[in-house]
C-alpha cells in the first residue's frame, strides 16, 4: 500500500518526532510504500491567502498546495502525526488543510449539496498531548478531539478514519511508558497489510 506520512512538530528530540520514525521504519519493514511531509522541513505555508482565493477561482492551484495534492492522489493511507496544542492541531498542521484540502479538491459543495471528494482515503492520526489520557476521557474532551478531527476534518473529505491514537502524559510519563507507546506504535504498522 501507499502511505503518506504527514508530519508537524518543530523539534527533532520531540516523542511525535519518536512516532513518526518509529511508524515510516515500520512500515517499511513490511515492504510498503512510504513519503513523509514534514510541514516545518517543508516551512510549508499555512496562510490561506487572499491570492489563494483568487487564483482557485481562476481555476489555478498556487504550486504549494498543487505539489500536497499530488502527494494526497498518491497515497492509499493516509497518517497525521501532530502533538495536541491548545486542544486542536498545531497552527502549521491546521493551515496545511486549510489550503490543501480546498473545495474541488477535499470537498464539493454545489446544487446536488456536500459531498467529500476522499472517500477513497483511509486515514489514521497519531496524536500527543500533556494530559493524562483518561483526565481527557472523564472529562470528555477526548471525545470532542475525536468529533473534530474524524467527523468535522476527514469525515467530512469522505474519508475512512481507520484508526486515531492518543498517547496522553507524555512528557511526565516514564522512559518505559513511553517506550511501551512506541511499541504500541509498531503494532499498528504492522497490521498494515
Ligand atoms: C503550544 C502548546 C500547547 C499545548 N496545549 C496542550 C493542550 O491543549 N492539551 C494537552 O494535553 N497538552 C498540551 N500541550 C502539551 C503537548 O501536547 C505535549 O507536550 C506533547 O504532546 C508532547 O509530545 P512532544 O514531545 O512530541 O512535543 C501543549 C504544548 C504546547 C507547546
Amino acid at each position: 500500500m501507499k502511505h503518506l506520512i504527514v508530519y508537524c512538530h518543530p523539534n527533532p528530540k520531540s516523542f511525535n518526532h519518536a512516532v513518526k520514525e518509529t511508524f515510516v521504519l515500520a512500515l517499511k519493514q513490511k515492504g510498503q510504500d512510504v513519503r513523509v511531509r514534514d510541514l516545518y522541513d517543508l516551512n510549508f505555508d499555512p496562510v490561506l491567502k487572499g491570492s489563494d482565493f483568487a487564483a482557485f477561482q481562476e481555476g489555478n492551484v498556487p504550486e504549494d498546495i498543487r505539489r500536497e495534492q499530488e502527494q494526497i492522489r498518491w497515497a492509499d493511507v493516509i497518517t497525521f502525526i501532530f502533538p495536541i496544542w491548545w486542544t486542536g492541531m498545531p497552527a502549521r498542521m491546521k493551515g496545511y488543510i486549510d489550503r490543501v484540502f480546498s473545495h474541488g479538491f477535499a470537498y464539493v459543495m454545489d446544487e446536488k449539496g456536500l459531498r467529500g471528494l476522499l472517500g477513497s482515503k483511509k486515514m489514521i492520526i497519531f496524536n500527543t498531548c500533556g494530559t493524562p489520557e483518561d483526565v481527557y476521557i472523564r472529562s470528555g474532551m477526548r471525545k470532542s478531539i475525536e468529533q473534530i478531527f474524524q467527523e468535522g476534518i476527514f469525515g467530512f473529505c469522505g474519508m475512512k478514519v481507520i484508526g486515531h491514537k492518543f498517547f496522553g502524559a507524555v512528557p511526565t510519563v516514564s522512559n518505559d511508558e513511553r517506550a511501551k507507546m512506541l511499541e504500541e506504535v509498531k503494532r499498528i504498522a504492522s497490521k498494515m497489510i
